[in-house]
């Protein structure tokens, strides 16, 4: 495939030992058919000379944020790096990348050229980091690789293996194949749903029983946020609607917040008319407490206690009835449902997609419960078994889209 084709790929390079690898990172994307332009961190250039990558690149290396005359002669097409260079960049990729410059990223110092660049790339960028591994296990280097993830920068994650200061563990450059790869995977990203908004619900409810008890279920959200997050990459606009997690908001949704089945119920149907895809992964608590103490129940005040619950109405299934019968509708959605089933997968899935009126129902086990993997099988209305392998959440997100773009 020709995904780097005429694409340009603008390479930071940090200051690390394996800095010298990025030499063969770029005759890996020259040879197919990038452009290259490299930027270096002043401690880069320490350990690998920038003519190495001229060379390489055929273009000129950058690394200070003001041009000397001789370089803003050869190229007077760029007289500001840190504005040019992101404007014309399809990818911009860091490696090998420092802690250094990942605490840089992470917390919006632009105090060089690579870290100034950051700021004002808007292509998408792709972070493979290269140190020691217990600077790699460091809580703040973790927290920062989080932050930038919540932020939709990808990584390559660091391959185990024996490091350059003699160590062995988790911290070698990632191997410049998977690099590639990963590299061509987002620039093939599809924009196949761009001018469409897709509503996403996800993550659990929970439903008060009084100001510090909860009801609830071990719903993650991580299901919804993958859809929510490839939907955003492949050009939709997203609406998130979800419940209590722990997960990072992905960047460029909508986010809207809620506790409760009756708040979520609230919140989609303020959204529901704009959105031409409504996907409902949200694990809706099915059952609310009856009445509500104001007060904390006190153990002393009672020997026992039974807590009568009363069941939430299904939104899935109010939206669909209003949405469907609604002949003034601008847009009729796509409506796609979730089954959480222990026994009768298929079968109960299969009734839900019916009595729900969905146009597809993805039926799971409850093994993808917290987990990063799921197996699904996807049922469309007319019957059709999807059955997917178990693979990530994030996968399994692009393959509901492909069956809703189709
Ligand atoms: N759903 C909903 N409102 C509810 C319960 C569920 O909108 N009160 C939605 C879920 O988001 C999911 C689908 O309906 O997309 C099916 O949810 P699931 O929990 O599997 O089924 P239920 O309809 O709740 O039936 P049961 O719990 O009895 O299996």
């Amino acid at each position: 495939m020709d995904e780097l084709k005429g694409k340009t790929i603008i390479l930071g390079i940090s200051g690390g030992i394996a800095a010298y690898k990025s030499a063969e990172l770029i005759r890996l994307f020259k040879k197919e058919g990038a452009e290259v332009w490299v930027v270096m961190t002043k401690s880069a250039k320490e350990f690998v000379s920038p003519l190495t990558f001229e060379t390489l690149s055929g273009n000129p290396v950058y690394s200070d944020m003001f041009l000397d005359s001789s370089i803003f002669n050869l190229q007077s097409s760029i007289s500001m790096p840190h504005i040019d260079l992101a404007k014309r960049s399809d990818l911009f990729i860091v490696a090998p990348a420092t802690a250094n410059i990942i605490g840089k990223f992470a917390n919006g110092i632009a105090d060089d050229l690579l870290s100034t660049l950051y700021l004002s790339a808007i292509s998408p960028v792709l972070i493979a980091p290269a140190m020691n591994n217990n600077m790699y296990a460091n809580p703040v280097v973790q927290e920062n690789i989080k932050r930038l993830k919540g932020f939709n920068i990808n990584f390559v994650e660091p391959g185990f293996g024996e490091l350059a200061c003699g160590d062995k563990g988790e911290g070698r450059l990632a191997e410049l194949d998977t690099i590639l790869s990963k590299a061509k995977w987002l620039l093939a990203a599809k924009k196949d749903l761009s001018g469409k908004t897709v509503l996403v619900t996800a993550g659990p409810t929970h439903e008060a029983i009084d100001p510090v008890r909860v009801i609830s279920n071990s719903s993650s959200g991580k299901m919804g946020y993958a859809v929510a997050s490839a939907a955003r990459r492949r050009g939709a606009e997203v609406i998130l609607i979800s419940g209590p997690t722990s997960l990072p908001v992905p960047s460029g949704v909508r986010f809207i917040s809620i506790k409760s089945a009756s708040d979520m119920r609230r919140e989609i149907l303020k959204e529901v008319k704009k959105a031409d895809v409504i996907i409902m992964t949200a694990a809706v608590s099915d059952f609310t407490p009856e009445n509500y103490s104001e007060k904390k129940i006190k153990k002393e005040d009672t020997e026992g206690i039974t807590v009568k619950l009363k069941k939430n109405p299904d939104i899935l299934s109010e939206i669909t009835s209003k949405l469907r019968n609604t002949q003034s509708a601008i847009r009729n959605p796509i409506i796609v449902g979730f089954a959480l089933e222990t026994d009768g997968i298929i079968k109960n899935a299969k009734k839900k997609l019916r009595e729900k009126n969905l146009d597809f129902i993805v039926a799971n086990s409850i093994n993808g419960f917290g987990s990063n993997q799921n197996k699904v099988t996807i049922i469309d209305k007319k019957g059709n078994l999807y059955d997917i392998p178990q693979m990530s959440k994030d996968g399994v997100a692009e393959i509901i889209l492909d069956k809703i773009v189709k």
